[in-house]
Formats: C-alpha cells, sequence, structure tokens
C-alpha cells in the first residue's frame, strides 16, 4: 500500500498556482468528442482523472495526446470514434465517466455505459440525468449496473431539475448541444464549471444561452468543430489550500484563481478572524492567528461548496469554540471526521452535522483517505500535528489535487511518499 508521509510543524511559506479546474476539465472531455476536428484544453491538471478519460477515449477509437513544452495542453481527436460500449476498466474508475452518456447519445443517438464510480459520499443516484434523456426523446434501459440508451431522433425539451444538479445539468446540456431545436433546463446548476462547458460548446459552434443561471437554453445545431479553450482555474484545490494556509501556515499566496468563485468561502473565513487578502487573481493568506469557530452549511453555487466543508472540518479543530459543519448536499460526507479523531481532534457527526470542539492539538497517526476532499483534510491536520502522520487510500488525493508533494514541498512542507506492506 502507498502512505503519503508527512511531518508536521513545520512552517510554511510561499506561493502556490493553482491547476485548471478538475470538475470542469471532466466534462470538457466527453464534450470534445462530439467536435468533428481536433479540441485543444489548455493547462490540462495533471490528475489521474483526465489519464482515465482518456483512456475511455481511446477504448472508443478516438486519440488523445499531450502537448506543448510542459506537456500543458491535451488535444482530443474524435476521427475515428466508433459506439463502443464502455462497460469496464476506467469507466468504473470516476463519477464523471458519466458525461459520456450525454456525448454518445448526441453523437450517435445511442449509447451503452457500466454505472459510474467515484467517491461514496452517500446515495449518489443519476435519476435526474436519465429523466432529462427522455425528455430529449431517448429510451433508458437499465440492466445489471448498464445503462443502455436510445433515440431514434433527439428532440428540445423543456427540462425542470428537481435538485439543481451539477452534473445532470453538464450532461443534458452535452446532449442537448445537438437535438432538433430548444431545450430549456429549468432548475439548473449554477457552478462555474457550468459556465466554462458553455463556453467550449459555443466556441465549438454550439448556441447555448444562460449558462450560470437558473435557466438554460440551447438550440440544437447538426455540426460542431474543434476549437481551443482555456480551462477555469480549480476553486476547489483553490479554497482547499486556502484553509489550509489559514490553518498551517505562516503566509502563502494561493495564486491563479478567481476569487468571485470563493466569494462564500472568503467571507466565512473572515468571520472567524482569519487574515486573507484578496487580489485580482490570488488570495494571501497570513494564518496560524488565533481564530474563533463559526457554523457552516454547505449549499449550492453561490454557497458554501460541499467539497470545502471537509478542509474547513479540519481547520475547525484549530479554531477556539465550538463550530458546526451541516452537509445539506451529501448525507454521508464525514467520515473524515473518524481519522480525524484518531489525531487528538474531537468531533461528533450528527447525521448531515458535524460538531467540532476546537483548540486541540493534533498528533501523528496512521489514518485512512475515504474519498478525494476527505483526504484533503487529513493532509491538512497532518501538516499542523506533532509528529509524522501516514495517509493511506493516496488514489483518492491524487485525482484531484495534481502535484501534492511538490506544490507542499516548495512551501516548507516535509512530505513524502513511502510503500509499505498493506
Ligand atoms: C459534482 O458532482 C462534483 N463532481 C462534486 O465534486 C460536487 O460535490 C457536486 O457536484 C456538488 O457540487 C464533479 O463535478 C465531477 P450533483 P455531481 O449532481 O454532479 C443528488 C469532488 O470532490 N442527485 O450536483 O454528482 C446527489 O445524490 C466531487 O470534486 C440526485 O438525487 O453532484 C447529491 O445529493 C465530489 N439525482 C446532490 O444531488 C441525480 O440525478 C448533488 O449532486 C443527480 C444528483
Amino acid at each position: 500500500m502507498e502512505l503519503i508521509k508527512i511531518e508536521g510543524g513545520k512552517s510554511l511559506k510561499g506561493t502556490v498556482k493553482i491547476d485548471s479546474a478538475k470538475n470542469s476539465t471532466v466534462a470538457l472531455i466527453p464534450a470534445a468528442i462530439l467536435a468533428e476536428s481536433p479540441v485543444t484544453l489548455e493547462n490540462i491538471p495533471q490528475i489521474v482523472d483526465v489519464k482515465r478519460l482518456g483512456e475511455m477515449i481511446g477504448q472508443l477509437g478516438g486519440h488523445y495526446r499531450y502537448d506543448g513544452d510542459g506537456n500543458e495542453d491535451f488535444i482530443i481527436d474524435s476521427t475515428g470514434i466508433e459506439n463502443v460500449p464502455l462497460l469496464d476498466g476506467p469507466v468504473t474508475k470516476l463519477r464523471a465517466s458519466y458525461y459520456f452518456l450525454g456525448a454518445l447519445l448526441a453523437k450517435f443517438k445511442e449509447v451503452k455505459i457500466g454505472m459510474p464510480g467515484g467517491c461514496y459520499l452517500g446515495p449518489r443516484p443519476i435519476d435526474l440525468h436519465l429523466k432529462g434523456f427522455e425528455a430529449l426523446g431517448a429510451t433508458v434501459e437499465q440492466d445489471a449496473g448498464v445503462i443502455h440508451m436510445k433515440a431514434e431522433r433527439l428532440k428540445g425539451a423543456k427540462i425542470y431539475l428537481d435538485f439543481p444538479s451539477v452534473g445532470a445539468t453538464i450532461n443534458i446540456m452535452i446532449a442537448a448541444s445537438k437535438a432538433e431545436g430548444t431545450t430549456v433546463i429549468e432548475n439548473a446548476a449554477k457552478e462555474p464549471e457550468i459556465v466554462d462547458l458553455s463556453n467550449l460548446l459555443n466556441n465549438m459552434g454550439a448556441n447555448i444561452r444562460g449558462a450560470g443561471t437558473g435557466e438554460i437554453r440551447i438550440q440544437g445545431v447538426d455540426r460542431l468543430m474543434g476549437t481551443r479553450h482555456a480551462i477555469i482555474p480549480d476553486r476547489i484545490e483553490a479554497g482547499t489550500y486556502i484553509a489550509l494556509a489559514a490553518a498551517a501556515a505562516e503566509e502563502v499566496k494561493i495564486d491563479n484563481i478567481i476569487p468571485h468563485h470563493l466569494e462564500a468561502l472568503i467571507s466565512k473565513l473572515q468571520e472567524m478572524g482569519v487574515d486573507i487578502e484578496v487580489n485580482t487573481d490570488s488570495v494571501t493568506v497570513r494564518g496560524k492567528k488565533t481564530i474563533k469557530a463559526v457554523d457552516f452549511k454547505t449549499s449550492i453555487y453561490p454557497g458554501l461548496a460541499t467539497d470545502l466543508q471537509q478542509p474547513l472540518v479540519t481547520l475547525l479543530t484549530q479554531a477556539e469554540g465550538i463550530g458546526k459543519v451541516e452537509d445539506t448536499i451529501y448525507s454521508d460526507r464525514f467520515r473524515n471526521c473518524y481519522e480525524l479523531n484518531k489525531m487528538g481532534a474531537d468531533i461528533d457527526v450528527v447525521g448531515r452535522t458535524a460538531i467540532i470542539n476546537g483548540g486541540k492539538s493534533m498528533r501523528g497517526a496512521r489514518v485512512m483517505a475515504t474519498d478525494l476532499r476527505a483526504g484533503a483534510s487529513l493532509v491538512i491536520a497532518a501538516l499542523i500535528a506533532d509528529g509524522v502522520t501516514e495517509i493511506g487510500n493516496t488514489y483518492h488525493i491524487d485525482r484531484g489535487y495534481a502535484n501534492i508533494e511538490e506544490k507542499l514541498t516548495n512551501l516548507g512542507a516535509k512530505i513524502w511518499r513511502e510503500t509499505v506492506e498493506a
């Protein structure tokens, strides 16, 4: 088993440059197969999910390659793509593989895909995606974990989402981009990653209006062509490093971000007394100050992102007083709390709420990452703990945090990997 090991207590300072958004990239790559000529995604994040999506493009008969002197560009060439069922292998490793449902339905009017994988955060159905595809004219069959959809033709429709699901909004947008007529998605998700995808599709020749609002209007088109696209910065990676700096750093500049995407986080941290200076495309955090506990409640964008509650739980272990974090999006996204308690935290989990009794000093321990952002919360705890912390299930962390050792070492952390007998 591979472990990430961290010797805590180092004084961290310097600059960390944030990568492009994972949750945008994983939608852009499947959408790119609708183009009849190559699509170049600039500044691709060097994360495992990109490799897996590339493997799926290969399974379909398409091609992808890294380009640029730093491999920063990712080129998808969908000539040669055939409608091959994606039933096993990479498709089971990440939830975003389900974006190929919308892309292959739009491209071939038929698709067969194994149910997606990804982090366990509580039940994660895809009923809203399938409702959208049916509204566009597809028949949907599910059997033994395989989804099979077919449509004589895809016709625009008015689709109301019972919940503003990010994934369903994205998947329906992709499928509707080549449907006949107009599709209106009501109660659509407003996350920045949806705007980023809309920009890519429109630059490919699609006709999408209203992304970022609760109502998105898609006028289907016959053909989509290749283009170049610069992916937006990763607001969740940025928020993770902001929480990390508040907990563990003297002074750190988090660079290459869009502060507007992090307004909810920044205002809550200021409420805690975190010293955070907001600049045009960066923030500077002066950490390790006396901060006071506040209550957090996650919600849909532009509210506080559920993906940031786990790093924030770790920060609250250092704050004065008792903080409560309620996750209104996922029902079971507090497994990191039990690992943090092994390091000296004092956290109770009651339903969808974690109650953190702050002001605790943390000590190194062997802990396990239970999902991607849980891994991030353990990394932050390890940086402030006395002694060495060993984090298992490192694959979770590598799915969303590119070059984490390099970034943290550059700030002065002592972090390394070791392989041990399981
Ligand atoms: C996206 O997941 C992100 N993943 C998640 O980030 C993020 O936590 C989530 O949005 C919420 O912001 C990617 O973008 C790849 P949802 P997604 O559909 O699309 C329920 C990370 O750490 N729901 O908005 O799956 C669902 O069960 C990951 O980077 C249905 O009931 O999120 C959940 O309770 C984790 N039926 C809620 O909606 C559906 O058909 C939010 O899900 C779809 C969703």
